[in-house]
C-alpha cells in the first residue's frame, strides 16, 4: 500500500494486537490497530464470550480502550485477519467509528500474506446515521 499515509510497520503492529484476540469458539483472530493523531499505537482484538452476544470485535476493542484512555484523535485503523481476502468490518464496528472517527479516516483491511485495501468510515457507512441527522 503506497498511499503516502500508510506504513509497513503498522502490519506487524496489527498481527500483535491480532495475536491478542480470545476466540474459543470462532477461533477467527481479528486484530485492529489504531494510529492516534500523534502517531501511539492503540491495540484491538475480538475477545469473545460464551454468550456469544457478548463478544466485542477488534475495532471496537481498540476504539474503547483508546477513548477510555482520553485518546480521541486518529489517523487510521489497520484491521487484520488470517483469511484469504481482507475481511470487511462488520456492521456495528462501521456505525461506531462513524460515531468516533472522522468520516475521512482510512480503514486498512489486511491480511497475513500482506495484501491491504484502503477504504474510508464513509466508504464503510455510505448515508451512515449521526448525530448530525438528530439536529432539529
Ligand atoms: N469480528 C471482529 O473482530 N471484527 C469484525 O468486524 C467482524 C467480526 C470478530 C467477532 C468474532 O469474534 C469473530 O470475528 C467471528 O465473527
Amino acid at each position: 500500500m503506497n498511499d503516502g499515509i500508510f506504513k509497513e510497520e503498522w502490519l506487524e503492529k496489527a498481527k500483535v494486537a491480532q495475536s491478542r484476540a480470545y476466540t474459543p469458539y470462532s477461533k477467527f483472530n481479528v486484530g485492529a490497530l489504531l494510529i492516534t493523531e500523534d502517531d501511539q499505537y492503540i491495540y484491538g482484538a475480538n475477545i469473545e464470550n460464551a454468550a456469544y452476544p457478548a463478544t466485542i470485535c477488534a475495532e471496537r476493542s481498540a476504539l474503547v480502550s483508546a477513548y477510555s484512555n482520553d485518546i480521541k484523535k486518529f489517523k487510521a485503523i489497520v484491521v487484520i485477519t488470517d483469511s484469504e481476502e481482507p475481511s470487511s468490518p462488520c456492521g456495528t464496528c462501521r456505525q461506531v467509528m462513524k460515531e468516533l472517527c472522522d468520516d475521512d479516516m482510512p480503514v486498512y483491511l489486511a491480511n497475513a500474506a500482506g495484501k491491504v485495501i484502503k477504504r474510508s468510515v464513509d466508504d464503510l457507512l455510505p448515508l451512515g446515521f449521526s448525530g448530525k441527522d438528530m439536529e432539529l
